[in-house]
């Protein structure tokens, strides 16, 4: 298909960019303007064109029924004559997109909710959905990009933090794994030591294992089960959703393609935030920054 394309042709689309370099370079030589959907920048006047947040959205939404379906074990308290259910605990690593609406929807079903992250904003959104959040004692420095993505944490706060999920892990009954680092495998937060340490019949939907998951058991594109704990490596939940996954992801490209134009339908400047930031290739050369 690149090479049917003619030369100056746009392509606007989901690249993964990191991962696809030789098909970068042909964009290059077949002189195409391209546009990964994944570089829509964190500003609010391209909140409409980002597709990562529209379907991560949805991921942890459904991440949480997945995980309740799954389990031996009622999420809200229910008193009955028959005695008492008590309500399930969610572990919720990463509270970003998907994060926090996986957030939402646990307390929404009745669940005690917990929920970590390295960077310090997260704290008082997790805060404002009713969730309790733990975090790791450190030198106070933040772990935020600029771009609002969080960064690589040093050895020592990686250990710091194994303790305190350690401790956290035991306790839960649904654990949603979210955490990921721009161009980086995800990062591992759940060894094999915890998932040999939780309750038998408790879930774990890794959102990461795309990126090679979260939790050391992860499987892509498999659902396995060690010492009676569910660990649930399905890459592709959002076609789960997939009416409501493709009406955003379509708006969001309705809006890039409207900022494109431009008001008075010529092409916008290349000199453009959001145009610089999602380019990867025009007129026969690689333009992107991250990418290079
Ligand atoms: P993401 O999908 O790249 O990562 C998910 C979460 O994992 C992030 O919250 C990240 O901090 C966390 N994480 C990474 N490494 C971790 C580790 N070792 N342990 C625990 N957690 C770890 O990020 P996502 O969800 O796409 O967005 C992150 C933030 O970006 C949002 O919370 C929001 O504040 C901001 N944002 C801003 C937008 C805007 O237009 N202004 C649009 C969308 C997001």
């Amino acid at each position: 298909e690149i090479e049917m394309a003619r030369a100056g042709a746009i392509i606007i689309a989901l690249m993964s960019p990191f991962n696809n370099k030789n098909l970068i370079e042909r964009y290059k030589y077949k002189s195409l303007t391209t546009f990964a959907m994944e570089f829509v920048p964190r500003i609010t006047r391209a909140q409409s064109m980002d597709s990562l947040s529209s379907q991560s959205n949805l991921l942890g939404y459904k991440a949480v029924l997945m995980a309740s379906d799954t389990m031996t074990k009622a999420v809200p308290i229910m008193m009955t004559a028959a005695g008492t259910i008590h309500p399930a605990t969610a572990l919720v690593l990463g509270a970003g997109v998907a994060g926090l609406q996986a957030i939402a929807t646990a307390k929404r079903l009745g669940a005690n909710v917990v929920a970590f992250d390295v960077r310090k904003a997260a704290k008082e959104q997790v805060a404002s959905l009713g969730a309790k959040f733990i975090e790791v004692e450190d030198d106070g420095q933040d772990l935020e990009t600029k771009g609002g993505y969080a960064k690589e944490v040093s050895k020592e706060y990686a250990m710091k933090q194994q303790l305190l999920l350690a401790e956290n892990i035991k306790k839960a009954d649904i654990v949603i794994t979210t955490a990921l680092i721009p161009g980086k495998p995800a990062p591992v937060l759940i060894t094999k030591e915890m998932v040999d340490s939780m309750k038998v019949g408790a879930v774990i939907v890794d959102l990461a294992a795309i990126n090679g998951g979260n939790c050391e058991y992860t499987k892509k594109d498999e659902i396995i089960t060690k010492n009676g704990v569910t660990i649930i490596g399905d890459c592709n939940i959002i076609s789960k959703l997939a009416k409501d996954a493709s009406k955003l992801y379509a708006k969001n490209l309705y809006h890039f393609v409207k900022h494109l134009i431009g008001k008075d339908k010529k092409m916008i400047e290349v000199t453009d935030e959001i145009i610089q930031e999602m380019m990867l290739t025009h007129k026969g050369k690689i333009t992107n920054n991250r990418v290079k």
